[in-house]
């Protein structure tokens, strides 16, 4: 039954298989060698993050709908989406040219100097019905098992809270169609039941949601 999805268990879905791929990606994550040690040097990273600031903003939080916000981002994510698009595994025209010379050192100190900035305060959601649909989604959808109360983000997993509305609309919709590669494939199989509606409802309430008030963001303690 390793891996599988157990049918004698009503209600546990599809995440019966889901644990077990997020449980071994967790084990590859602790395994990671370049990990030992701290992860990246601050100070490097913002000089660093000097030929980013035009798109992602000098503190990491970018002012264009389109483009997304760093600040706050756990660093493994950070460090792996770079790899991602360095392998052209994660296509995106903008940011091809600008990861292609980076070292993996170059990311590690980018993904901590981009950790250790604070997100922006978001703006209320536009549509509070539709930001209340999101909400009720998100606990249906148990996004936050993954993503951490609050939808901070942990390890390898993004930050959501605060993010652009139009960057999480074209995000969700791209691993939909699968236009968008992801890291272990849960993205991907999260993603495929949601409706367009559920996905701009979601979006709104992400959008708007604080990141870091009072909560917990175990990423940034070092
Ligand atoms: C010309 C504008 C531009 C520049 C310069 C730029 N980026 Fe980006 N970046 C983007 C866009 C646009 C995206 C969204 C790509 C997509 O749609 O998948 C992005 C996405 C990212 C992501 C993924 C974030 C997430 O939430 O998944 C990371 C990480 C990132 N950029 C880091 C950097 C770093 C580090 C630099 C500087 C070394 C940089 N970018 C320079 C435009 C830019
Ligand atoms: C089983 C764990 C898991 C669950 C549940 C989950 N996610 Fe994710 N999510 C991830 C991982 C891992 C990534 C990074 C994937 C990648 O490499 O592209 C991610 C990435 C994302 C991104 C991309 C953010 C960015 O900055 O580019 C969005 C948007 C997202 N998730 C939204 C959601 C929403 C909305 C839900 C609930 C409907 C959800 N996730 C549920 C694990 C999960």
């Amino acid at each position: 039954m390793a891996g599988g999805r157990d049918e004698r268990q009503p209600g546990a879905g599809p995440w019966y298989g889901i644990k077990w791929i997020v449980g071994g990606l967790g084990l590859l994550v602790v395994g990671f060698p370049l990990l030992a040690g701290g992860f990246g040097d601050v100070e490097a990273g913002r000089r660093k993050a000097e030929v980013c600031a035009p798109c992602h903003g000098a503190d990491g939080n970018s002012t264009t709908p389109e483009v997304p916000s760093l600040a706050g981002q756990p660093p493994l994510y950070t460090y792996y989406q770079l790899l991602l698009f360095q392998q052209q595994q994660r296509v995106s025209a903008q940011m091809a040219p600008v990861v292609a010379s980076l070292s993996r050192q170059d990311m590690q100190d980018l993904a901590a100097y981009y950790a250790v900035q604070t997100p922006a305060v978001p703006p209320p959601p536009r549509d509070p019905a539709k930001a209340e649909v999101g909400r009720r989604l998100v606990k249906a959808h148990y996004c936050d098992s993954c993503h951490a109360p609050g939808l901070v983000g942990q390890k390898h997993i993004p930050r959501l809270a605060g993010q652009h509305y139009a960057y999480l609309v074209t995000q969700l919709r791209a691993y939909k169609t699968q236009q968008r590669t992801d890291l272990d494939g849960t993205m991907t199989i999260v993603a495929q039941p949601l409706s367009n509606e559920e996905i701009e409802a979601l979006a709104e309430y992400l959008a708007s949601l604080p990141a870091g008030a009072g909560l917990p963001r175990p990423h940034t303690a070092r």
